[in-house]
């Protein structure tokens, strides 16, 4: 069965042809990442009219790739949320259209879990219940239990940051590139994560929440007063600050997803969403656990927002719950998991 996913939900347009929910024929983007940092974060508005530009030129060129036509295609998967409202509806409109006018089966599905399926993209080997997976991207940080396919629970997510928001928050501070991610893990390989001791929000004992709004403050006042004592920030010092902030994220982000895989006696462990492509977080993992399975996504592009984990999660929802009503997919920019 071959799944065409369109994801639209932030700043990302993307298409990707997937067979069966695991193998990837096709997976094109179309990043607005250049537009965005001029501003240092996503705008809205930019976003969606961005979105209307290039997406149908993005479905023509996976099917190209591919090297398949609208016959070769079984179901559409489309995400309905949660994510920005304007370019959530260019992307279902877009699919609602198509499935209309192809006469294709729709699915709308939730980011979340498109992020959690991101895990079965071209792997060969069978993934085992009970998982507990780690979804850290900009716009959403979460523990879930997976026991089963779509059977999703909430473990703990954040009081108010998202684990990426905070990268992009702090890399705009100091007047780093947007998205924030890449390039402060990349300024923390030259800097000393010990220099610099930024708060860890542990919260109540046993939690499985997270906070990071604590520690972005906590940057923000060393940076200040770095710059009342010495003006302008060198290099060195920003690596420093790069390095000792990663150090607070992923130390807290390994230590809770270890304390909820023992606690839920899980197989596995997944790691997903754009902060799963943090070196120094698989890392730490890694190292805090006792031989723990850790599985990340096969690639560092279905890390970040992508189409084909939509396409995935698309696939296994259609196989447990059957397809939608294409009047029936409404966006949803505040859409839970469970
Ligand atoms: O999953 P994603 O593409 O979009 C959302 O669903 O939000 O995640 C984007 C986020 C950004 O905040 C970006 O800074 C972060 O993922 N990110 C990283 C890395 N690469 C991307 N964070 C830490 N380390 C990275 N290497
Ligand atoms: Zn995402």
């Amino acid at each position: 069965m071959n799944i065409l996913g369109i994801e639209t939900s932030c700043d990302e347009t993307a298409c990707a042809i997937v067979k069966d929910g695991i193998t990837v024929l096709s997976n094109m983007i179309a990043s607005q990442a250049v537009l965005h940092s001029r501003t240092g974060g996503v705008v809205p508005e930019v976003a969606s009219r961005e979105h209307i530009k290039v997406i149908i030129p993005i479905i023509e060129a996976c099917f190209k790739n591919a090297q398949l036509t609208w016959d070769d295609i079984d179901l559409i998967a489309v995400t309905k949320g949660p994510g920005l409202v304007g370019s959530l509806l260019v992307g279902t409109e877009t699919a609602r259209t198509l499935a209309y006018a192809k006469n294709k089966k729709i699915v709308g599905v939730n980011h979340i879990a498109g992020h959690i399926y991101s895990i079965w993209l071209d792997r060969e080997e069978e993934i085992l219940f009970p998982s507990v997976v780690l979804t850290a991207s900009g716009g959403h940080n979460n523990l879930v239990l997976m026991k089963d396919h779509y059977d999703f629970e909430v473990l703990g997510k954040t009081r108010d940051d998202a684990s990426g928001e905070a990268f992009d928050k702090i890399a705009k501070l100091l007047g780093l590139i947007y998205p924030g991610g890449p390039v402060i893990s990349k300024r923390a390989l030259l800097g000393d994560p010990k220099k610099y001791k930024f708060p860890r929000a542990w919260l109540d004992k046993g939690s499985l929440e997270f906070s990071f709004s604590g520690l972005k403050t906590a940057v923000r006042r060393q940076v200040e007063a770095l710059e009342k004592e010495q003006g302008e920030l060198n290099d060195e010092i920003i690596n420093d600050i790069c390095a000792s902030f990663q150090e607070a994220v992923t130390e807290v982000l390994a230590k809770k997803l270890i304390i909820a895989a023992e606690k839920h006696d899980a197989k596995e462990v997944h790691l997903v969403g754009g902060v799963s492509a943090n070196k120094r977080l698989r890392e730490l993992i890694q190292e805090m656990s006792n031989n723990l399975d850790l599985k990340v996504p096969k690639e560092i592009s279905y890390c970040t927002d992508n189409a084909a984990m939509i396409a995935a999660a698309g696939y296994f929802q259609y196989k447990k719950f059957g397809a939608d009503n294409w009047q029936d997919i409404e966006v949803n920019p505040r859409l839970l998991i469970n």
